[in-house]
């Protein structure tokens, strides 16, 4: 056996043991990419194996947070994907204009910029108080500070341009309070949503959503892991409601095509049938 054959029995333990102590559950994220953030994890830390690293890793759970950061990808801005942000405005916000309340999950939200802006489409669409967002991660670090709502000033410029490509109606610079080198968004914008943790390896779904956001999270994970997240997403979504994914993943080829008509096409914004 060579040493590469050999690290990837030890990674195969390593993911092992995990799951069995912490009950995260890593065996089904697509192997290149675990495997390079892991070893990138590795080359930082103390040890010169996953084998010396194991024992601690499996006994000090601060240890274990650290290869959790070291795990999760959680790149994200404010507008990702103008276009996608278009459609949701134009597309998607008319029909969710025609109920009382709306329920939205975001899932794999990491920092939150994907669902302050949504707040920030549906506040502008004159949905203010009518949804509830819940958004959730499985790195509770990346919700604490999503929580906080405080964005690096530095981005602030390629986000206005995102906004007024997505159909931004009012003037960014109103959402957010400059402090020194930071961007402290309104209060307005967190009121109607909920930061929780999720892990979508192992946890439930959500009921009676009507709409879910599952955006550049699955590309992390293999087709079995895909197909479970897919199938979560459908048990939670109503009759009607719409799965957004982002835009470099689709339904084709997954179990719950059928279930599911293209509303924007390449914008990966799908609607549940009725029936
Ligand atoms: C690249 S970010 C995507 C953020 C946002 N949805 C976007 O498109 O900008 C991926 C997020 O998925 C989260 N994630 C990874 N595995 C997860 C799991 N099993 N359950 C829930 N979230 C997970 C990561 O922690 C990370 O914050």
């Amino acid at each position: 056996m060579d040493a590469g054959e050999l690290e990837d029995v030890e990674i195969r333990l390593l993911l092992e043991g995990l799951q069995r102590v912490y009950g995260y559950d890593f065996r089904d994220y697509a192997e290149a990419s675990i495997k390079r953030r892991l070893s990138h994890w590795l080359a930082e830390s103390a040890f010169a194996t996953f084998s010396q690293a194991q024992s601690d890793l499996l006994r000090d759970p601060q240890l274990f947070a650290s290869l959790l950061q070291g795990i999760t990808v959680n790149v994200t801005e404010m507008f990702r994907d103008p276009a996608f942000f278009k459609a949701i405005r134009e597309q998607l916000v008319p029909f969710l204009k025609t109920y009382p309340f709306v329920k939205i999950w975001h899932a794999g939200c990491a920092t939150g910029e994907e669902a302050y802006s949504m707040a920030i489409v549906l506040n502008e669409e004159g949905m203010t108080g009518r949804y509830r967002m819940y958004a959730t991660d499985i790195d509770e670090a990346v919700l604490q500070r999503a929580q906080e709502g405080v964005l690096p000033m530095a981005e602030m410029q390629s986000y206005t341009r995102n906004y007024q490509k997505s159909g931004g109606r009012a003037s960014f610079a109103d959402y957010y309070t400059a402090r020194y080198d930071r961007a402290i968004l309104s209060a307005e914008l967190k009121a109607g949503i909920v930061f929780a943790p999720h892990n979508l390896t192992s946890d439930a779904e959500f009921g009676e959503m009507n709409v879910v956001l599952c955006r550049n999270v699955m590309i992390y994970f293999k087709p079995a892991l895909k197909e479970r997240c897919l199938r979560l997403f459908d048990a939670s979504l109503l009759p009607g409601g719409f799965l957004c994914l982002g835009l470099k993943e689709t339904l084709d080829g997954r179990e719950t095509r059928g279930a599911y008509q293209e509303l924007a096409p390449g914008l990966r914004i799908y609607r549940k049938r009725y029936g």
